[in-house]
Formats: structure tokens, C-alpha cells, sequence
């Protein structure tokens, strides 16, 4: 299938590693000109080597989107380098603490605002920058990138899943708010994806349970006692970046407001 993606602009927030790059590589390879957008300089311009090694087009947009300034940057960056954006993904994301094992009792009130800004409100910093464009064009992507979380809280990391839980409803109201425009604002929840903070999590596995780094072990572990799945393998951000690609395209048209969980059926509900 012609996904009609050829000549897109898209930007990226959090393309410098894990599921942003896979993101970016697999729009670039349907012709989408990427900016790619984190704070790390150094990993952001491997990213773009990468693209433009493989005959694709890549920009550097670099900016902390949980931040107004950072995000204004990252936004004009984009702009000028593409000279337009039709597809944002909002991608960027984590929590405040250092601890993926908190609870509600001890993340002080401040990282919970923070880790909001992190997720929702970086999400809503790009719709605002880029939406009014895009309806002005007739024709746009809004994709946020949520989590499992948002829908089954493991009790650990409460703010994280309750920013990411934010993000479907501020996703949900922007395609209500841009309704008949052009412009459709979808949501993707990724399961596990195999990145360095899922690495450095089976590390941690691998240490406690006796195994060390062997991280098909690990893998197994989690499989098996944290997200029993449909299917046996935890998801690679290829996963992910091909779904949202598919939503990104002209042959998606018919699809807005939607949730959709790229998690192997580690989430079996029927909403
Ligand atoms: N991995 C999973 O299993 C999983 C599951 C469900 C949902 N998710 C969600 O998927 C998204 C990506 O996660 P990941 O696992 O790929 O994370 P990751 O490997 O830690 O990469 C995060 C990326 O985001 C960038 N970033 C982080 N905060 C940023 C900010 N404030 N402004 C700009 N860039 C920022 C980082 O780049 P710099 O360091 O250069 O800033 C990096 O490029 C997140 O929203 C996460 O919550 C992940």
C-alpha cells in the first residue's frame, strides 16, 4: 500500500533515542522529512546521520518540550528546517523521580506537576504551536504517544500513569476541538518497549533474581510475573513507529479520536 506520505514534514519530540527513533526511521522511510527533536545534541545529530544514510531527509530540532521555552525552540527549529510541519508526534515523555519503584505516598506534589509537564503538558505546548497551522492548512497528524499505564496504573510511578491517562483526554478533546479540519488527533499506547530504560529495568531483574545481564531471562521474567501478553516477545520501537505511521498517512482519513494499543495484547479489554 502507497501510504501517500511522500513530502510530509513531521517532528518528532524525543527522537534522540528509544521509540522516537523508530518513529523517525520508519516515517523517513515513506519519504516524511523528519525533525529530530530531545536535548542531547550529540545522539540528536546520530539520529539525523542515520536518516540521511539510509536516503532519507532529517533535520535537528532540538529543545526540552516540558519547558516553554525549550519547546518554542524545538517548534521554530522544526519550522525553519523543514519550512513546515503537517505530522507532530508526541512522543517525549517520562516521570520526575529517579525511582521507577515510587508510590503515591512519596512523590512530593512538585514532581507530580513536573512529570505532568513531561507528558501531557508537553504534548499540549506542540498542539498549540502546531494545531491552528494545520487546521489553517486543512490538513494535519496530532499523534500522542501514551502508555499501558494510563489505563491499568500499577500503583508504581502513580504520576507517570496519571500524566499519561491526562494525555488521552487532552488527545480525545484536541480532535473534538479540530473536527472536520483535516487535521485528526489519534493516540498510541506502546507496551513494553525494549529501550535503554527497559535495558537498565532487566538489568536490574537479571541482578535480583541471580541471572546477571542475561536479558532473555529477563524478558521471560517480565513476560511471565509483570505483563503476561498475547504475544511472546516484548515490542521494539519499530513496533510502534510502523503504527503510528499508518495513522500518520492520507489512506488513515477515516480514523480520528482513536486509542490504540501497541502492546502485544498485554491490555485484553474491549475499551
Ligand atoms: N519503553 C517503553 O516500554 C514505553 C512504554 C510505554 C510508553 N512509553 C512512552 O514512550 C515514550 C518514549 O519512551 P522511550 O522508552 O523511548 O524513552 P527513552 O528511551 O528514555 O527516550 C526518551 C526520548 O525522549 C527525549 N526526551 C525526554 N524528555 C524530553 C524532553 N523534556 N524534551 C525533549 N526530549 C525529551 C530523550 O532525549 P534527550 O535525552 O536527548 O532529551 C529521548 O530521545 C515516552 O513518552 C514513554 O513514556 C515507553
Amino acid at each position: 500500500m502507497d501510504l501517500e506520505l511522500n513530502g510530509k514534514r513531521a517532528i518528532v519530540t524525543g527522537s534522540t533515542a528509544g521509540i522516537g527513533v523508530g518513529i523517525a526511521h520508519s516515517l523517513a522511510r515513506e519519504g516524511v522529512r523528519v525533525a529530530i527533536n530531545g536535548r542531547s545534541e550529540r545522539r540528536g545529530r546520530a539520529v539525523v546521520e542515520e536518516i540521511l544514510a539510509a536516503g532519507g531527509d532529517a533535520v535537528l530540532a532540538l529543545g526540552d518540550v516540558a519547558d516553554d521555552d525549550g519547546a518554542k525552540a524545538a517548534a521554530t527549529a522544526a519550522l525553519d528546517g523543514l519550512g513546515g510541519v503537517d505530522i507532530v508526534v508526541n512522543n517525549a515523555g517520562g516521570f520526575a523521580g529517579n525511582s521507577a519503584v515510587s508510590s503515591v505516598f512519596n512523590i512530593p506534589p512538585a514532581d507530580w506537576l513536573r512529570t505532568f509537564d513531561m507528558n501531557a503538558g508537553a504534548a499540549v505546548r506542540m498542539i498549540q504551536h502546531f494545531g491552528p497551522q494545520m487546521r489553517d492548512r486543512g490538513w494535519g497528524r496530532l499523534i500522542q504517544i501514551a502508555s499501558g499505564n494510563a489505563m491499568m496504573p500499577s500503583g508504581e510511578t502513580p504520576d507517570y500513569a496519571a500524566s499519561k491517562a491526562a494525555m488521552l483526554n487532552v488527545s480525545l478533546g484536541t480532535a473534538k476541538a479540530l473536527a472536520n479540519t483535516g487535521v485528526t488527533v489519534n493516540t498510541i499506547s506502546p507496551g513494553i518497549i525494549y529501550t535503554r530504560s527497559v535495558k537498565a529495568w532487566f538489568r536490574q531483574i537479571g541482578e535480583r533474581e541471580g541471572w546477571g545481564d542475561d536479558e532473555a531471562k529477563s524478558e521471560a521474567w517480565v513476560l511471565k510475573n509483570y505483563s503476561p501478553q498475547m504475544v511472546s516477545r516484548i515490542g521494539r520501537p519499530a513496533d510502534t513507529g510502523d503504527a503510528v505511521t499508518y495513522l500518520c498517512s492520507p489512506r488513515a482519513d477515516f480514523i480520528n479520536g482513536i486509542h490504540w494499543r501497541v502492546d502485544g495484547g498485554a491490555t485484553p479489554t474491549i475499551t
